[in-house]
């Protein structure tokens, strides 16, 4: 299988773009497309190369846009088809890259596929979703929504109960309403999957991320079905769009290394140990040095051997998921964090507002299914202006109250400071860039990663290049048994350390990497 990998990502460094709290142009206190075009200059200066949107097409917005009713149209609270291609040719224009959010795994229960399937006659959209035949069964383990269709059946529900599964087919059906995957219906909804990624390639899109990408084939417990059903989506795309980047939500590099993605996300669910560093009661990015990256790594190098070390695995600072890295990890530990984020393989996804360290705002009701993501997703602070300068709308009518403390974190603010955090993340993107073994493709060994204990260090590296990172979060001088006697430091934050005595020695709160 030809995967073509487009060169421009061995080297990319993306910056996630919650549309909705960005940046708003028009007032209404939601973000758009201008928005973002008005701040690309902002995100290309702090060194990020390409950007994941967040889900922009039309919906309900019961999900925040994961609930999608026409994957075919912008939302018109976002802008136009013709403002989103606009948005593609300036990113191109400054020579950045933009993938959008694609969900293929469900609708809104608003898609008209869906209120079609609904109805009792057959038609063109009856086997487009997961449907039993009978009002009174129910899909297995997989909830579902009842009783508001003519259609007498249940229709299995992806994740949220108004976001019905399509249907892909079951790996090996086992009741009657299962259809396989080469049944008709399965094969309709995967080519009207390759359609839509065609319109918005064709509109000039780099790519996708790809929503819970593991997940499309059911009962497909190893996920045979579904790596089978991404390689015919890769085939698609050699053929039609050869350097269209794809990275998935999946978890199981070696899955979707297998599925024909470039990369894939570490999820921060599952057995990852992700929560471990940044987000837990004593995460190990803590000057407090009580916690454990022996089990993060440990699964970190399972994943990687078991893609011939050619999974990559796309490590993010936050999402909009997951709670802001600044919810448990402060001051210089946000430094030390993003030294290891930005020189680990794969590429590093800064969320928007992370490198400005904003809060998780606390005690929000919930916005539109964002439940305790909603403190995540608060509008972007720009300066010290209105709204922080995201919105000129009414305080009430922002999309999310903002962050009210006095000292909330500012773009402005810390673009002028030249011992923020802005300032620590835009050297280290510089860092990156310049030397091939910290990017996406170069290999990594670790060298010290023990159980409860500091620091951590391991050593990059591409063709004759070999940088060692080493990194110490610990507000207490640790040290360690190594021979390597490095040649020249090209990194280095908090303090000194010692190569002497085939040990090295490393100051408190500090992080470094050298040429060796
Ligand atoms: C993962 C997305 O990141 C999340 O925001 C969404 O709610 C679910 N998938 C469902 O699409």
């Amino acid at each position: 299988m030809g995967t073509n990998q487009p060169k421009w990502l061995d080297n990319a460094v993306f910056y996630e773009i919650y549309p909705q709290s960005f940046c708003d142009t028009n007032g209404d206190g939601i973000g758009d497309f201008n928005g973002i075009i008005s701040k690309l200059d902002y995100i290309k200066e702090l060194g990020c190369n390409a950007i994941w949107l967040n889900p922009c097409f039309e919906s309900p917005f019961g999900d925040a846009g994961y609930d999608v009713s026409d994957y075919y149209s912008a939302a018109p609270r976002y802008g136009t088809n013709e403002d989103l291609k606009r948005l593609f040719a300036e990113a191109h224009r400054r020579d950045m890259h933009v993938l959008l959010d694609l969900v293929p795994g469900h609708t809104s229960v608003e898609h008209k596929w869906f209120r079609e399937s609904m109805k009792a006659e057959r038609n063109e959209f009856t086997d487009r979703y997961v449907w039993t035949d009978s009002i009174w069964e129910e899909p297995q383990g997989m909830g579902c929504i009842r009783g508001i269709s003519d259609r007498d059946g249940s229709c299995a529900v992806n994740f949220f109960s108004h976001q019905p599964a399509l249907n892909y087919g079951f790996y090996k059906p086992d009741r009657p309403w299962q259809q396989s995957m080469d049944d008709e219906g399965p094969k309709a909804t995967l080519e009207e999957l390759k359609n839509i990624m065609r319109f918005w390639l064709g509109m000039g899109c780099d790519g996708f991320r790809v929503d819970m990408a593991g997940s499309l084939v059911k009962h497909d417990e190893d996920g045979k079905g579904t790596i089978a059903l991404w390689q015919n989506v890769r085939e698609f795309l050699d053929r039609e769009f050869p350097s269209a980047a794809m990275v998935s939500e999946w978890g199981e590099p070696d899955k979707s290394l297998q599925g024909g993605f470039h990369m894939d996300f570490l999820l921060h669910f599952g057995p990852s140990h992700y929560n471990d560093l940044f987000r837990c009661a004593e995460p190990f990015f803590s000057d407090r040095g009580k916690g454990d990256v022996s089990e993060f790594i440990a699964k970190y190098k399972e994943n990687y051997e078991k893609s011939e070390r050619k999974g990559l695995i796309c490590i993010p600072s936050g999402n909009h998921d997951m709670d802001r890295l600044a919810r448990s990890i402060h001051g210089d530990n946000l430094k030390i964090a993003f030294a290891f984020l930005l020189s680990m393989p794969g590429a590093p996804f800064i969320y928007y507002g992370d490198e400005i360290g904003m809060r998780y705002v606390e005690n929000l009701v919930s916005v539109e299914g964002g439940y305790g993501r909603t403190g995540s997703r608060s509008p972007m602070q720009w300066d010290s202006s209105t709204n922080a300068g995201f919105s000129s709308a009414a305080k009430e009518k922002l999309y999310i109250p903002q962050d009210e403390s006095a000292d909330r974190p500012t773009a402005e603010a810390q673009i002028a400071d030249k011992n923020s955090l802005y300032n620590e993340v835009k050297k280290l993107i510089a860092i990156r860039q310049s030397y091939k073994a910290l990017q996406s493709k170069g290999e990594i060994e670790f060298i010290y990663a023990e159980k409860d204990a500091y620091p951590l260090a391991y050593v990059r590296s591409a063709g004759d290049e070999k940088i060692l990172v080493v990194i110490n979060p610990a507000a207490r001088e640790v040290s360690f048994d190594c021979n390597i006697i490095p040649k020249e430091s090209i990194y280095g934050f908090g303090g000194t350390m010692s190569f002497a005595d085939g040990k090295i020695t490393v100051s408190p709160q500090s992080a470094g990497y050298f040429r060796i």
